[in-house]
């Protein structure tokens, strides 16, 4: 879903950087380069497609292209055994949503729910979540819920560096085709992770950071770190919920959404 963006400073997109390593964002723009052509279409230099604008405002043609590469990019990642997380789990959890989602939450990893149904956030914690998008007037389908690791870590442990690495290719290749306005990160591992720092949740929650130069069309993507949906569950106060609600009340604001 594309909103009304209160346009600022600190959404505007770096150019692209060139990361040879991102084979998946290759696979990814070839199969919206086939859609496009295939379509019907033949676009010239420059041209855009009927219902999509100049900028990186998309349209409903870009909808279907995005949606078709997530497609290719989750079937990749379904067959994917690039760490030992592979031989535990029962699903690859890839995310859900709006292809064209303004706004895109990232958590941990899947859980036991998640990796018994191959879907992001349908546990405990994903119980709140849901709440969470919905208090901003929004529906999960709304927007594009994703995880830093797609295969659940054996007892829901931190994931480890060496699974991190393993499985950035496909979240950075999955933003680039969605390309979001806002990230929302949830706890420590996601923010950390997208954000490239060691600083932690509570220091950053609530202020708005800028998406390194991860991949093409992402650099200077905003990011508001929150607290992870689970540590709200864990520390029940008013206070934790309060911060939550401020911090998502900034990306309400960022995105034009109605306070109501
Ligand atoms: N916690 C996460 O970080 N991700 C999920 O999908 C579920 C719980």
């Amino acid at each position: 879903m594309r909103f009304g963006f209160a346009s600022a400073g600190w959404a505007g997109r770096i150019p692209a950087v060139s990361d040879g390593a991102d084979n998946l964002y290759d696979t990814a723009r070839q199969v919206l380069d086939t859609e496009r052509r295939l379509g019907g279409v033949f676009l010239p230099a420059g041209q855009t497609l009927p219902g999509e604008s100049a900028g990186n405002e998309a349209g409903p043609g870009d909808a279907q292209d995005k949606a078709a590469a997530l497609a290719t990019l989750e079937a990749d990642a379904k067959q994917c055994t690039r760490c030992g997380l592979c031989r535990g789990r029962n699903n690859v959890v890839f995310g859900e949503g709006d292809p064209d989602a303004d706004l895109v939450f990232i958590g941990e990893a899947p859980g036991q729910e998640e990796d018994r149904q191959g879907r992001p956030f349908v546990g405990r914690a994903g119980e709140l979540l849901t709440k969470m998008i919905q208090a901003m007037g929004l529906t999960r389908e709304d927007v594009y819920i994703a995880n830093v690791l797609k295969c659940r870590p054996p007892n829901n442990r931190t994931p480890g560096a060496d699974e991190i690495s393993a499985c950035w290719d496909h979240l950075v290749a999955q933003l680039a085709v969605i390309r979001p306005k806002v990230i929302v990160t949830m706890g420590n591992p996601a923010t950390k992770t997208m954000l490239d720092t060691s600083t932690g949740i509570t220091r950053l929650r609530g202020r708005w950071q800028s998406l390194p130069m991860i991949g093409e069309g992402l650099g200077g993507t905003a990011v508001m770190p929150t607290f992870h949906p689970a540590y709200v569950l864990r520390q029940y106060t008013a206070d934790v919920r309060g911060k939550v609600w401020s911090d998502l009340q900034q990306v309400m604001d960022a995105l034009g959404l109605p306070r109501t």
